[in-house]
């Protein structure tokens, strides 16, 4: 689509990427003029990394659906835009092509604005993968309505929190879905949530199943029947640059999660520059990207990157083991992906499976493969290249973050040299820096190191802020080293420049590729009538990438039994989601802490990987409380 854009050889990347660093500015200009403006922004670039204020093309005029579909539908109006597969194979696949999803997406803006939103408002959507939640998105976007959407794996206090959080006024979903053999009521779920947020006036239920559904009066209304009112018909809304798109909620190391609030112009560009350069596509080919759209990957690289690139994009709702272990490679034969951007865990747990899934099925179609959310591991790189790429297929292994709204570091396909393990180099435009110890930057390039992962120069589709608590954002992000973003992350570099993401350095654990925060968890164990206090941490697993345990001190006279066990870890569920219940739990008489009272949470991470050398303990007000909790683990065992 962006044939000016496109980078086809690694020269020309060393070339653009030296001019990105020279002229940044210039660099992201070129690369916004390829988009539709209604009018051309004032400056291309404000910024204060000290008061975290970041502005991009501000000044800037445009809609970001007429990008992503009126463009297109101007050109081949009747390429697929979407494939749609079910969780059931039984069920018929849907191809939406971008004449048909335009119609729809408008059809939707005007049921919103008949409902009464109006730009500004924002809109949560608690959906499964079908294809109406890509059209409640841009539907959104279209009338400048700001969309949160809450993976629909989440809980309803959890909605309900990030509702409340945003003042959002309008709910989408739907009522009843399969995932694999098991039916959840989402709907139900919903009606949870909403009895905790009165700011929600419309509640609109698409019907999935043919389950009945209870609605509520007045507050309750039928997709089908709200879209039998209105036209096709919807005019963009005419947006600055710098206007909200959306809220995204990711977990914090402290307290509730944060809004992440991205921004119309910058996210566009860049979702689109990096999806058409990282990925290669040629005009026929079809992309998948196993991800959840409640996730920043499925925003991203679902929806509005490859769709900006007038690209084939597949919905899955299902998930990889069901009917079979088969599923995914099914789904490639089937619908000819040549494509296949998925997550290092689902990579680990269908490698452990028998082969014969995936030999049964015709993979020639694969061109490329993507890797995404956590680092991937030898084991996993080598499967994943030789059993599905059949060795032909490079593999891109993608590093960004919620907080990054698009992939800094990544090969580009078929042109970057790969290198298992590595995420290998920065995107255009991103100045990625390493910190040592004492928070300076490790300057020479030529030389192997390892550090902290910083970046030193905004781009375009960073987030702008924490929803309604800008001191969050700054202090998160713009604390730890002035001057710089700060990413969580540790990084090696190799002598090359090739970088490879170490983890995590705070209390953030990615568990099977979830970013879930261990301090609500924490809270959410505590809320148990007979804990005391507890510590979370995570800790390697062979399948999920880490999993998380559990300590915990119970009240006094509590007996610690089976039962109790299951219920800590079901207010945990219903208080996140089950995908944040603790796989082990070691009840505890004391927690290792400093004497300001801070858990030293470095020694439970030992502890719980089996390692026995903690280093320095002295900082603890009582040392002797390590030697107990170890014994109680290994007693347990
Ligand atoms: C964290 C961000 C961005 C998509 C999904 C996760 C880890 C992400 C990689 C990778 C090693 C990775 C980092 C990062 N991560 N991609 N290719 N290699 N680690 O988004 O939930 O915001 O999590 O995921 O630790 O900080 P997220």
């Amino acid at each position: 689509m962006f044939d000016k854009l496109r980078i086809d050889s690694f020269s020309e990347y060393k070339k653009v990427y030296r001019e990105s660093v020279e002229e940044p500015e210039l660099f992201w200009a070129k690369v916004a003029d390829d988009f539709i403006w209604h009018k051309k922004w004032d400056k291309t670039l404000e910024y204060s990394f000290e008061d975290a204020n970041f502005k991009w093309f501000s000044g800037g005029k445009l809609n970001i659906t007429e990008n992503v579909l009126d463009r297109h539908v101007a050109i081949h109006p009747n390429k697929t835009a979407i494939i749609w597969e079910p969780n059931n194979p039984l069920e018929e696949t849907r191809i939406i092509t971008y004449r048909q999803l335009h119609s729809k997406v408008c059809q939707f803006a005007n049921v919103l604005k008949n409902n009464g939103i109006v730009k500004g408002d924002r809109v949560c959507i608690y959906m499964p993968m079908i294809p109406e939640l890509a059209i409640a998105m841009l539907a959104c976007a279209r009338i400048g309505a700001v969309h949160s959407i809450v993976f629909a794996g989440f809980s309803s206090a959890a909605i309900a929190s990030r509702i409340n959080d945003a003042q959002c006024k309008l709910l989408v979903t739907a009522n009843e879905v399969y995932r694999g053999e098991k039916p959840i009521n989402l709907k139900a779920i919903c009606d949870e949530a909403l009895k905790e947020s009165p700011s929600i006036q419309t509640c609109i239920v698409y019907r999935r199943a043919i389950e009945p559904t209870s609605m509520v009066g007045g507050r309750d209304k039928f997709w089908m029947e709200e879209m039998h009112k209105v036209t096709d018909h919807c005019t963009p809304e005419s947006m600055d640059a710098e206007d909200p798109l959306f809220i995204l909620y990711t977990s914090g190391s402290t307290g509730k999660p944060k809004g992440m609030v991205h921004t119309i112009g910058g996210y566009l560009i860049e979702t689109a520059y990096s999806f058409e350069n990282i990925f290669q596509m040629q005009p026929n080919d079809i992309f998948w990207c196993t991800a959840d759209i409640g996730w920043i990957t499925g925003h991203s690289y679902i929806v509005y990157g490859p769709l900006a690139c007038g690209a084939t994009t597949v919905m899955f709702e299902g998930v990889p083991s069901y009917p079979d272990f088969g599923r995914f490679w099914e789904i490639v034969e089937k619908l000819k992906i040549t494509h296949f951007y998925t997550a290092p865990t689902a990579i680990r747990s269908l490698a452990k499976e028998p082969l014969s899934f995936v030999e049964k099925y015709d993979l020639s179609s694969l061109k490329v493969l993507g890797s995404v959310g956590e680092p991937i591991n030898e084991e996993a790189w080598h499967w994943y290249n030789d059993f599905i790429g059949k060795g032909n297929c490079p593999i891109v292994d993608t590093w960004w973050q919620t907080e990054t709204g698009s992939i800094l570091i990544s090969p580009l396909a078929g042109i970057t040299p790969t290198r298992p393990t590595f995420a290998t180099l920065p995107l255009p435009g991103i100045q990625l820096v390493l910190m040592d110890e004492q928070g300076h930057e490790i300057e020479t390039i030529a030389e192997k190191a390892e550090g902290k992962l910083a970046i030193k120069f905004p781009w375009p589709s960073m987030a702008r802020t924490v929803y309604g608590d800008h001191e969050r954002y700054k202090e998160t992000y713009f604390s730890a080293y002035p001057g710089y973003y700060f990413t969580g992350d540790g990084a090696y570099r190799d002598a090359m420049g090739n970088y490879r993401i170490t983890g995590r350095v705070d209390d953030v654990v990615i568990v099977s590729g979830h970013n879930l925060g261990t301090a609500p968890i924490e809270n959410a164990i505590n809320e148990h009538q007979d804990v005391a206090e507890s510590a979370v941490v995570g800790y390697p697993h062979p399948i999920k990438g880490n999993a998380l345990y559990a300590f915990v001190i119970l009240q006094n006279n509590v007996e610690e039994s089976d039962a109790l066990m299951k219920e800590i870890k079901e207010t945990v569920s219903k208080s996140i989601g089950a995908i944040a219940k603790p796989d082990k739990i070691q009840v505890v008489n004391g927690l290792p802490k400093t004497r300001s009272g801070k858990i030293m949470r470095r020694i439970l991470r030992k502890i719980a990987s089996g390692e026995t050398d903690f280093g320095d303990t002295s900082t603890l007000l009582d040392p002797s409380v390590v030697k107990d909790i170890q014994e109680k683990v290994e007693q347990s065992k």
